[in-house]
């Protein structure tokens, strides 16, 4: 029997807020009107599923927005939609618009969401939307590209102080586990050192690795440090006191998060979406959209889950090389 064609999806951004999610959110809604099926925007993420926070979209819904940073769906941390009877509530809204489908924008913990929801029967794609570029399988995630220049130009600011003061900078930049945000713009600002989860954290070493630049007459230094790691006030403080740097930290915290989405940024997103809606069309669901080269392709959100993130061991290399 053929299946019957899709007549109507929602669209909703789940987790921490990432530049270029409105223009996945513009794409998904325009591929959707294009092709005459129905397109809701769900506020709030799984919250406002839950509750029942639709808002149905014409082509005007989505004007002005491919260039704006945030979500204009509203974002939300949601943990009690790990509750199957939560989920039957959420279901149960959907039903009552006639909702048949998602498109879930946001980062891993919402692709979870997802796959719940598609083996009660609902069909869901994820797309990757996240500063962190920490999904699997995916070259980018939405938000990445932003984000670093974000930090590239906060580190092209501190270089300028820290060049006048002749003094070692230190960064912290977001990233949760994942290495990618702190090596790319490591290696992008010109700093002396990186440290991530993949690189381990030793304070000797750092310490030894600038004393060394010091007495190579290396007048400032910059050193690039994922969140979580340690507290860099304190790494300030032992650095200036073995080394004899004057240092100071900063954490760049969620100034990372906003912004105008790059260029990159909004293309990825844009063809994501449209990929995303396409899938839904052909009947599928528990698939996350990817990237690979230049291609959109998409995978199951469970082979995903069963891979980690690979930070190619070369970035860090070449950061050495740069020293
Ligand atoms: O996942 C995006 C991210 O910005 C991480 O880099 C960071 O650890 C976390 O979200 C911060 O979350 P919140 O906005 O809840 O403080």
């Amino acid at each position: 029997m053929k299946k019957e064609m899709v007549k109507s999806i929602g669209v909703l951004t789940s987790g921490g807020d990432a530049p270029g999610m409105n223009a996945a959110v513009r794409a998904v809604a325009r591929t959707c009107l294009n092709k005459g099926i129905d397109v809701y925007g769900v506020m709030l993420g799984f919250k406002g599923l839950h509750e029942g926070q639709f808002y149905k979209f014409n082509r005007h819904s989505t004007r002005n927005i491919i260039n704006v940073g945030g979500t204009m769906l509203k974002s939300a941390r949601f943990p009690e939609f790990a509750d199957p009877k939560i989920r039957e509530e959420a279901i149960e809204q959907m039903k009552k618009i006639g909702l048949e489908a998602l498109v879930v924008i946001g980062g891993d913990g919402s692709y979870h969401g997802a796959l719940e929801l598609t083996k009660m029967g609902v069909n869901c794609i994820g797309i990757p939307g996240t500063i962190d570029n920490d999904i699997p399988d995916t070259d980018y995630t939405i938000g990445f590209d932003t984000a670093l220049n974000t930090i590239v130009d906060a580190l092209d600011k501190l270089r300028d102080t820290s060049g006048s003061h002749q003094r070692c900078t230190i960064l912290e930049v977001m990233g949760r586990t994942c290495g990618d945000l702190a090596v790319n713009a490591g290696l992008a600002a010109g700093a002396e050192i990186i440290v991530t989860n993949h690189t381990g954290f030793d304070e000797q070493k750092i310490i030894e690795q600038l004393r060394l630049s010091k007495a190579s007459d290396k007048k400032h230094a910059i050193v690039v440090i994922t969140e979580h790691i340690t507290d860099v006030h304190e790494l300030a403080k032992h650095v200036e006191e073995a080394t004899g740097f004057e240092t100071r930290a900063n954490v760049l915290g969620h100034m990372q998060r906003g912004g105008r989405p790059s260029a990159r940024d909004r293309v990825l997103a844009s063809r994501m979406g449209i990929k995303a809606v396409e899938l839904l069309e052909e009947g599928k669901g528990g698939l996350c959209v990817v990237q690979h080269g230049e291609e959109i392709e998409s995978e199951p959100i469970l082979t995903l889950f069963e891979h980690k993130r690979q930070v190619p061991q070369g970035m860090y290399d070449d950061v050495l090389k740069l020293r």
